[in-house]
């Protein structure tokens, strides 16, 4: 089959790695009968700077036909974080409605985590995390800026729609796995929206008798991913909580720089976008040193979307044994010396060889 993908580098690391990562994907699309034809987007900070907009005003418009994105990152240390993130991330997420945002969470073998008597396999499991609104609704306003009276107001949106629409599909992966779901929110603090949310999960859960369900507050769900990572198998959490508990899910397996993500527009009315789940990373951009695991592993989980299993499964088992092949060339995040390039080209001839 082909395919028509969308390539948003963006800024910071996410250039290098995907400039590295893209012919990889092309190489290994043509050892599987899967063409890949790619369109390059440069809009990001750099765009933002000359222009005024992280993208054209028909952005969306220009994306729609195709059959998937890949993003690099966005953020650059000259432009506020709220400017790149709002201007170019969440207006795809939230405009293709991509509602559901899969993260999963493992320790490789090769890969040392930062916790005590963690080895290969133990930490495994996958956040759901609701991707179009909640915390991250664009919902609020500030009055009477630069006075002493000054006001601001945040507030975060749920809808049964959307909160349906990542809480099935979470309830759906558990069943698939082990059966267990942990339900992650704040319900004793948030008594209207993460109320609402723990009785959206109950009411899906009469649908899904073989899964259990347990109920963790955000405050303790983050001491457990520390404390007892193994215990977790699908966590479904809010977009902020779902944000937070994946970077240190990263980091207890070993390094943001491999954790993967999707945002899937489950009705497929509109293009699904795959992103590493870590940014542009200001303190090693341009050192051609960030690792490209992330945006390879959620490459493989495009290709799943896509219906390309086989490819899907090459890109992760290559990933696996060269993490596991002690010799084989690491970036620094992982305790190695090698490049971006260096790693992608090994793992290439992995595949192509
Ligand atoms: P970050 O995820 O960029 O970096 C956090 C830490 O992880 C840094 O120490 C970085 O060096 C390390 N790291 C991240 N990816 C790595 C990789 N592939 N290889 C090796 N090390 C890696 O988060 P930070 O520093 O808070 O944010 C930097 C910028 O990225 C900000 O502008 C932020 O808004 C943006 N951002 C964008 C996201 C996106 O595009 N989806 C997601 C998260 C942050
Ligand atoms: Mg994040």
């Amino acid at each position: 089959m082909a395919y028509e993908i969308a390539v948003i580098p963006g800024d910071g690391i996410g250039n290098g790695i995907v400039e590295a990562v893209e012919p990889l994907l092309i190489q290994a699309g043509k050892a599987k009968d899967v063409e890949l034809d790619t369109t390059w987007f440069d809009w990001g900070s750099e765009r933002y700077m000359q222009q005024g907009e992280m993208m054209p005003s028909d952005g969306l418009d220009t994306l729609e036909k195709y059959d998937a994105i890949l993003l690099g990152a966005v953020g650059h240390p000259d432009v506020p974080d709220h400017v790149t993130l709002r201007g170019l991330r969440l207006p795809i997420t939230k405009g293709f409605q991509q509602d559901v945002c899969i993260r999963p969470t493992r320790l490789y073998e090769g890969v040392e985590s930062p916790l005590k008597n963690q080895s290969a396999g133990d930490i495994d499991f996958r956040v759901y995390r609701q991707n179009t609104e909640g915390e991250y609704a664009d919902v609020g306003g500030r009055e009477h800026q630069g006075t002493s009276n000054e006001v601001a107001v945040q507030s975060a949106v749920f809808t049964k729609k959307a909160t349906e629409r990542i809480v099935r599909p979470a309830f759906e992966a558990a069943s698939n796995r082990e059966g267990h779901l942990t339900n992650v929110t704040k319900s004793n603090a948030q008594a209207y929206g993460m109320v609402f949310w723990d009785d959206v999960v109950e009411e899906v859960s009469q649908e899904y008798p073989d899964v259990t369900v347990e109920r963790l507050l955000v405050d303790a769900a983050s001491m457990d991913f520390v404390r007892r990572p193994n215990e977790f198998d699908v966590i479904v959490a809010s977009n902020l909580f779902g944000d937070i508990l994946t970077d240190i899910g990263g980091a207890i397996s070993g390094s943001l720089g491999l954790a993967p993500s999707t945002n899937i527009n489950p009705t497929g009315e509109y293009p699904s976008m795959f992103e590493p789940v870590h940014g542009s990373a200001f303190d090693i951009m341009g050192e051609g040193i960030a690792n490209p695991i992330a945006t390879i592993l959620s490459s493989a989980m495009m290709m799943d979307h896509l219906g390309e299993e086989d490819l899907a499964e090459v890109l992760r088992e290559t990933v696996e044994t060269q993490l596991a092949d002690p010799d084989a060339p690491k970036t620094p995040d992982i305790g190695g010396q090698a490049t971006t390039v260096d790693v992608v080209n090994d793992i290439e001839s992995r595949i192509i060889d």
